[in-house]
């Protein structure tokens, strides 16, 4: 598999290669808990709701198009992370979580795996393979990490990791697979909070799972099956046609990103600005030759609470939310949910707007914050 872009055009006809005449171009929704079931069960039979259901299997089509590799639908990003653990852990294992990344996996191996019998470790992404992978069963891998976005070599760990006897899971929630390929790069499972840049619209929970490990994709349909973590029909219809503009926003919310983070790292007032594009990020090299873009979040510091606050209250561009990825620009102080960041630290996800209007009035209201 290569690790280049998916095909953004052939994920604009995958649904029309097989329509019959008179079939609309774009998918029905298909809200269903019964389906009509004579005679015995049959496998590629939708029997029922919480086993299957046509709008999942459209998305996952795509879905499985943009990873290269077969897909599972959930209802949130937690809920694919939460799969692909309770898929591959068992009393006794090892679990390595990133010490720096999205903070409601470790709340959750603590308040659950833990009681389960199962040890659960912290390494800070940057440095992620010094120490070994060895008697670790998994390893949750997050590249760049949300918020502080360092990076780690997805090669080099995803093969230690192998090497180890373990199974490497990817959180690639914050590039997508336009930006990052972790299974071409040698990962076990690739997941994804489609909350984020895939639904695009903050209007949509959701996430996925894939993989081309028959014996682990199996274990993680089984988890879904049994315990009912399943998509609304809605919402994968929802997130079906989000995916159609993703290729679309996302490069033009890298771009400006990009265009963003060069003219804030030059601005008098600003602290640093951390941006996997930028010359002076500590894994710059690295960030060029495993990702295809640079992503569309920015962190950027200034001076304290107060005037982070300040900034988002003044930019009529800026939304003061949390969660990122969408077409609206927003910004987020991190260290509000405790994340390990100094106080001024701001989580800028940057949006579709047009990139000087966007420039315009950050701006301007950086200007007004430092007044
Ligand atoms: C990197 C990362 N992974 C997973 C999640 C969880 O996604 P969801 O909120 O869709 O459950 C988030 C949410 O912010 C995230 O940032």
């Amino acid at each position: 598999m290569s690790d280049e872009k998916p095909d953004a055009a052939a994920l604009l006809h995958l649904r029309a290669a097989s329509l019959a005449k008179g079939e609309p171009l774009a998918l029905p929704i298909t809200p269903a808990s019964m389906f009509s079931l004579p005679g015995e069960p049959e496998a590629g039979v939708d029997a029922y709701g919480r086993m299957s259901n046509p709008t999942w299997v459209a998305l996952e089509e795509a879905l499985g198009h943009l990873e290269g590799a077969p897909a599972l639908a959930f209802p949130s990003g937690m809920a694919a992370i939460t799969a692909a653990l309770f898929a591959t852990l068992k009393a006794g294992d090892r679990l390595l979580l990133p010490a720096d990344g999205y903070y409601t996996p470790r709340v959750l191996a603590d308040r659950f795996l833990t009681a389960l019998g199962i040890t659960v470790e912290t390494r800070p992404t940057a440095q992620l393979a010094e120490g070994g992978f060895d008697g670790f069963r998994a390893v949750l891998i997050e590249t760049p990490s949300n918020p502080g976005l360092d990076i780690c070599d997805l090669a080099e760990v995803t093969a230690q990791v192998r090497a180890a006897g373990g199974v490497s899971i990817v959180d690639n929630t914050t590039m997508t697979p336009f930006g990052q390929r972790p299974l071409a790069l040698g990962a076990d499972i690739v997941l994804a909070s489609d909350t984020k840049a895939p639904g695009g619209h903050s209007d949509l929970l959701a996430g996925h799972v894939a993989s081309q490990d028959a014996v682990l994709f199996g274990a993680m349909r089984d988890w879904r099956t049994l315990t009912g973590s399943i998509p609304s029909a809605f919402d994968a219809w929802l997130l079906h046609r989000s995916l159609e503009t993703l290729e679309l926003r996302f490069e033009r919310m890298c771009d400006s990103a990009g265009e963003i983070a060069a003219r804030l790292a030059g601005r008098a007032g600003v602290g640093a600005v951390v941006y996997p594009g930028l010359p002076d990020h500590p894994q710059h090299a690295l960030a060029a030759r495993q990702m295809q873009r640079a992503g569309f979040l920015i962190g950027l510091m200034l001076d304290d609470a107060a005037a982070a606050d300040r900034f988002i209250a003044a930019c009529p561009l800026v939304e003061p939310t949390t969660s990122f990825g969408g077409v609206h620009t927003t910004a987020e102080r991190r260290a509000r949910w405790g994340d390990a960041v100094p106080e001024g630290f701001l989580r800028l996800s940057v949006g579709t707007e047009p990139v000087e209007a966007l420039w315009a009035a950050i701006d301007a209201a950086l200007r007004k914050a430092a007044s």
